[in-house]
C-alpha cells in the first residue's frame, strides 16, 4: 500500500486544532481509498521560539526533506507574547524561510465558494465564484533586497527592491498556463468566455494581474513573457488587468475569472480579498508549491489566539488544504472526495465564523468524515 509521509507543523494558537481535524479527515480518506498517511510532527512556531530561541535551522530542514509534503497550521503569537518579538522574525525565519529554502515558487490559492457559504457579495453562487489565484511565491519585493541607511536619523534612507528574473516569471507563468489548460475541456469550456472566443477554440482564461502603467519595468517583463508564452497555449485566452482593477472586479464580477496569475506582493493582497469574498479565512486554503519538490499546504488564516483551546475555530480551510495536498500527491480521487464531503457539510453550518458555526471544531471534522 502506498504511504505518504507528511511533515506536520501544527504551529501556534488554533493551528493545532484545525490541523487535528485535517489529519482526522485525511486518515479517514486514506482508509477509504487504500493508502496510508504517516504524520511526523514538528514543533516550529512562536511558542517554541519564546521558550528556546529556536526557529528553523538546517538540521530541521533535513528532517523535513524526508517527507512527501508539509502540512502547516499557522504561526504567530498572541498580542501579549508578540510584544517580545519584533514583527518579521517568525515570518522571515519560519514561513518565508521554508518557502524560499524549499523553492516553493507557486502559491496556489483557490477562490471557491462552497455551497451554503455566505459571501459578502450579493447574488454570487458556487458556479460563479470558482477561480484560482497563482501567486508567484519566492520573488519580487519579498526577497529582502534593499536596506536602510542613516537609520533613526531625519535623513534615513530605505529601499525595498521589487526584483524579478525572467526565469522566475517564466516558471510561474508556465504553471499558470498549464493549470488553465487543465481546468477545462473543449466540451466544457470556461463559462465566462465569449461566444467568439469559444468559436475560436478557447477553453480557458488566464488573467495576468500587474501594474504595467506604473511598475513598467517589472510588469513589462511579466506582460512580454506572458504574451510570448501564450503562443504555446492556443486554447487559453490571455488577458490582462491592473491590480487595482482586479480588486474592483473580484467584488463586482468574480465570474469573469478562471485563473489569475500574479506577482508575490499583489498575490498576497488580492488573496486576502479573495478569501473575504469566498466566506472568510475559515474556508480559504492554499498551497505553497514546488511542483518538482516538497510542497507545503496551509489554511490561509492565522492563529486566532482568542479562540485557542475553545473548540470553536472553523477547520474547513485546513481540511480543504489537506484535500489539495493529497490531490497533488497523486491521490486525486481522495482529494475530490474530501472536497465533495466539505461541500455537503458547509450547507449544514450556521455560518463560517468561529464560535458561530452551530457546531464545534471537532464536530465539523467528524461531519466531513461521515460524508466521505
Ligand atoms: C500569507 C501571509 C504571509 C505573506 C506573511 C505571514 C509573511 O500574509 O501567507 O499570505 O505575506 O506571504
Ligand atoms: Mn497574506
Amino acid at each position: 500500500m502506498k504511504n505518504y509521509n507528511i511533515a506536520v507543523i501544527p504551529g501556534d494558537g488554533t493551528g493545532p486544532e484545525v490541523i487535528g481535524e485535517g489529519l482526522k479527515v485525511l486518515q479517514a480518506a486514506a482508509k477509504k481509498f487504500g493508502f496510508t498517511v504517516t504524520p511526523n510532527h514538528f514543533p516550529f512556531g512562536g511558542k517554541r521560539y519564546l521558550e528556546t530561541g529556536k526557529l528553523v535551522d538546517e538540521a530541521d530542514e533535513a528532517e523535513l526533506r524526508k517527507n512527501d509534503a508539509i502540512y502547516l497550521g499557522a504561526i504567530g503569537l498572541n498580542a501579549n507574547d508578540a510584544k517580545q518579538v519584533p514583527p518579521g522574525i517568525l515570518e522571515k525565519n519560519i514561513l518565508l524561510k521554508l518557502r524560499f529554502d524549499f523553492d516553493q515558487y507557486i502559491n496556489l490559492r483557490p477562490v471557491k465558494l462552497f455551497p451554503g457559504v455566505e459571501s459578502p457579495i450579493k447574488n454570487v453562487t458556487p458556479e460563479i465564484m470558482d477561480y484560482v489565484v497563482v501567486r508567484e511565491n519566492t520573488g519580487g519585493v519579498y526577497t529582502g533586497m534593499g536596506g536602510n541607511m542613516m537609520k533613526d536619523t531625519p535623513q534615513e534612507v530605505s529601499s525595498q527592491e521589487w526584483i524579478y528574473t525572467r526565469f522566475q516569471v517564466d516558471r510561474c507563468l508556465r504553471y499558470a498556463f498549464e493549470l488553465a489548460k487543465k481546468r477545462h475541456t473543449a466540451e466544457a469550456p470556461f463559462r465566462g468566455l465569449s461566444a467568439e472566443a469559444k468559436a475560436a477554440g478557447k477553453t480557458a482564461r488566464l488573467t495576468l494581474c500587474g501594474k504595467t502603467n506604473v511598475l513598467t519595468n517589472v510588469f513589462g517583463l511579466w506582460e512580454r513573457a506572458a504574451k510570448e508564452m501564450a503562443k504555446q497555449y492556443p486554447t487559453v485566452e490571455l488577458n490582462y488587468r491592473h491590480v487595482d482593477a482586479i480588486c474592483l472586479l473580484m467584488v463586482q464580477d468574480p465570474g469573469q475569472f478562471d485563473v489569475i496569475v500574479t506577482d508575490n506582493m499583489f498575490g498576497d493582497i488580492i488573496t486576502d480579498l479573495g478569501a473575504a469574498t469566498q466566506g472568510g479565512l475559515g474556508v480559504a486554503a492554499g498551497g505553497n508549491l514546488n511542483p518538482e519538490g516538497i510542497s507545503m499546504y496551509e489554511p490561509i488564516g492565522g492563529t486566532a489566539p482568542d479562540w485557542t483551546g475553545k473548540n470553536g475555530i472553523n477547520p474547513i480551510a485546513a481540511i480543504a488544504a489537506a484535500a489539495l495536498m493529497i490531490s497533488n500527491l497523486g491521490e486525486t480521487e481522495a482529494g475530490a472526495a474530501i472536497e465533495k464531503a466539505i461541500a455537503q457539510v458547509t450547507p449544514m453550518m450556521k455560518t463560517q465564523l468561529a464560535g458561530q458555526m452551530g457546531y464545534t471544531t471537532t464536530e465539523i471534522g467528524d461531519l466531513v468524515v461521515s460524508k466521505l
